[in-house]
């Protein structure tokens, strides 16, 4: 698909990866990035890429992601501004809320389990929302489609719109990432679900799965963490820089051959 001229919403457009992405996809002539994110701080930055990318139309919404009023106004607000529905979803807004499944107390020998609250919002900020995010912009398309009175997708038509998930390596399990690694993993069954739904329309939807990267999220972990627990189980043994990831999710977009998941990881292995 081509990324020329077209319209992208990005969540998580303030930092790291789809701070990144947003970049890499105007560096590739995109036309216009609805950034979306729910720090302030994504105001500043759609400043940055318009000084940096003077050829795209960059607008920035704040909000959370899990708000459906919200994600149903950036979509209205963004066809408006730029006269053309999303055809690219890059939904990066993530979060983690690491802790073990079950952890005994040393002093009372009862087992704390992983709090539900924290799993149902890890759920519903890094599966649900991405999910809906998509579907939103799907949702748009095939409401065009049918004023324009095209019926189902036709090959020679070219893919019309592309979804790329932000997976992860810890999507085949890691310590202390049970609700995180659940959400990362059900991202590859809904993005497989929403492709065989979407292509009547023409919309596709594929993952890409980044190791550990160089952003805020692994900022904020211990040095010797770092080294203990990651770059030790990486081949290339430093973090990824968020250029390669964002550069990874335009291949994805660009080549529409390319199906399901690809690991920008770095060589890394689970340690057992
Ligand atoms: N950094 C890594 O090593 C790594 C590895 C694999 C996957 N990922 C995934 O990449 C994506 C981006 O992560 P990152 O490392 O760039 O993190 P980051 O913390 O730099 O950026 C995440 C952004 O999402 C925003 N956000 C979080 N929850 C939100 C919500 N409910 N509504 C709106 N905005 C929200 C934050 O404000 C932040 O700006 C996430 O989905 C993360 O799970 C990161």
């Amino acid at each position: 698909m081509q990324i020329d001229g077209k319209v992208a919403v990005v969540t998580g457009a303030a930092s790291g990866i789809g701070l990144a992405t947003v970049e890499r996809l105007a560096a590739q002539g995109v036309g216009a990035v609805a950034m979306v994110d729910m720090a302030e701080a994504v105001r500043a930055a759609a400043e940055r890429c318009g000084a940096n990318h003077p050829d795209t139309r960059f607008a920035a919404w704040v909000g959370d992601t899990t708000d459906a009023e919200f994600r149903r106004a950036v979509f209205d607000e963004a066809a408006d501004a730029f006269g053309q529905i999303a055809r690219i979803c890059v939904p990066a807004a993530g979060i983690t809320r690491d802790r073990l499944g079950a952890k005994v107390d040393r002093e009372t020998g009862k087992a704390a389990l992983y709090p539900s609250e924290d799993f149902k919002l890890v759920v519903d900020v890094n599966l649900v929302a991405p999910v809906y995010w998509s579907l939103e912009m799907v949702g748009r398309l095939a409401e065009w489609r049918k004023q324009q009175g095209l019926k189902g997708w036709k090959p020679d038509e070219g893919v019309q719109a592309t979804t790329v998930f932000i997976g992860s390596i810890s999507s085949r399990g890691n310590r202390g990432q049970v609700s995180y690694a659940s959400t990362k993993a059900g991202l590859v069954g809904a993005a497989a679900s929403l492709t065989q739904e979407g292509m009547f329309y023409g919309a596709r939807c594929v993952v890409v799965h980044p190791g550990f990267t160089d952003t805020p999220m692994v900022g904020a972990m211990p040095d010797d963490l770092v080294n203990d627990t990651i770059l030790a189980h990486t081949h290339l043994k430093r973090l990824i820089d968020t250029r390669e990831i964002a550069e990874a999710v335009c291949f994805m977009i660009g080549n529409s051959a390319v199906s399901g998941s690809l690991w920008v990881d770095a060589g890394w292995q689970p340690p057992a």
